[in-house]
């Protein structure tokens, strides 16, 4: 399933929090929404989902406009930035929710869960309380609860977002293999460039509603296309005014030039008595 965005306006009262949002996820990618806080990333999720309606413009699923479908017909699986587990239910009966949900029968369920216990590689801890599990390992109930009832689509909001620093770096690439073996189209949300580099297919950088571009981790690093970009991937210093620096003379007037630190080398000159 691949899912589309195009001409998505949103706002919130006077509040733009989507400008003009085009882009296009292809079946089996993983594609990570990265941009500040209050940049408009989990609206556009929210959008896809159903939970919330855009002012104009179309959400594209293989091909139909689902503008008018509604969250729970769409077949989008949501994993949240909280863990948002039911925290009076098993491992077994979170992971079952959605399956419960659809009515399906007790055998399903059952097989259905075991195999995602397993997929996740919680065997053994289906009976036990999210109380009794690690962050990391409340998440990847998430995900198998998400998963359950085969969404055509998985969304993704800060799922890390309140693990430690370590763990999170095992989890990502736990989820991005996960993904791969499922094989499910995924949006990712993280504020973490170096997140997004490390799990996603495609990046797509969103400032102030906006979407700035698009394109694999190494493109968008080497062709920043606005220097909000360029500033938001990787360490950089932007220079309005390169008087004096040679090899520039070449570069038109009025333009900005990155220079990115690992690219300059610092010599320390011998002095000459
Ligand atoms: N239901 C809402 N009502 C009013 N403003 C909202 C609502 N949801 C989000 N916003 C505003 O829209 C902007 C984008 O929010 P959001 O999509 O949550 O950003 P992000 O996920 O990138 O942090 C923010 O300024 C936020 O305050
Ligand atoms: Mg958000």
């Amino acid at each position: 399933m691949y899912v589309e965005m195009k001409g998505i306006n949103k706002n919130f009262g006077n509040y733009e929090a989507a400008k003009d949002i085009s882009f296009r996820v292809d079946e089996g990618h993983l594609a990570a929404l990265l941009g500040p806080s209050g940049s408009g990333k989990t609206t556009i999720l929210r959008m896809i989902a159903g939970l919330e309606q855009q002012d104009t413009g179309d959400v594209i699923v293989d091909g139909n406009v689902v503008n008018h479908i509604p969250a729970k017909e769409r077949g989008i699986g949501f994993v949240f930035q909280n863990y948002a587990l039911f925290r009076h239910m098993t491992v077994f009966e979170n992971i079952a929710f959605g399956l419960r949900v659809q009515k399906k029968g007790k055998k399903e369920i059952r097989d259905r869960v075991m195999e995602l216990v397993e997929l996740v590689g919680l065997e053994g801890m289906h009976k036990r309380y999210p109380h009794q599990l690690s962050g990391g390992q409340r998440q990847r109930v998430a995900f198998a609860r998400a998963l359950a009832p085969r969404p055509q689509l998985l969304l993704l909001d800060e799922p890390f977002a309140a693990i430690d620093a370590k763990v999170r770096k095992e989890l990502r690439i736990w989820l991005k293999e996960m993904i791969a073996q499922v094989g499910i189209t995924s949006l990712f949300v993280t504020h973490d460039q170096e997140e997004a580099v490390a799990v996603a297919d495609e990046i797509m950088i969103i400032n102030e509603g906006r979407l700035e571009q698009m394109g694999k981790p190494v493109e968008i690093y080497k062709k920043p296309k606005t220097s909000f970009v360029a500033q938001f991937i990787g360490t950089s210093a932007v220079l309005d005014d390169f008087d004096g620096f040679k090899g520039f003379e070449e570069v038109p007037k009025g333009r900005k030039a990155i220079v990115r630190p690992e690219f300059v080398e610092a010599f320390k000159f011998e002095t000459i008595k």
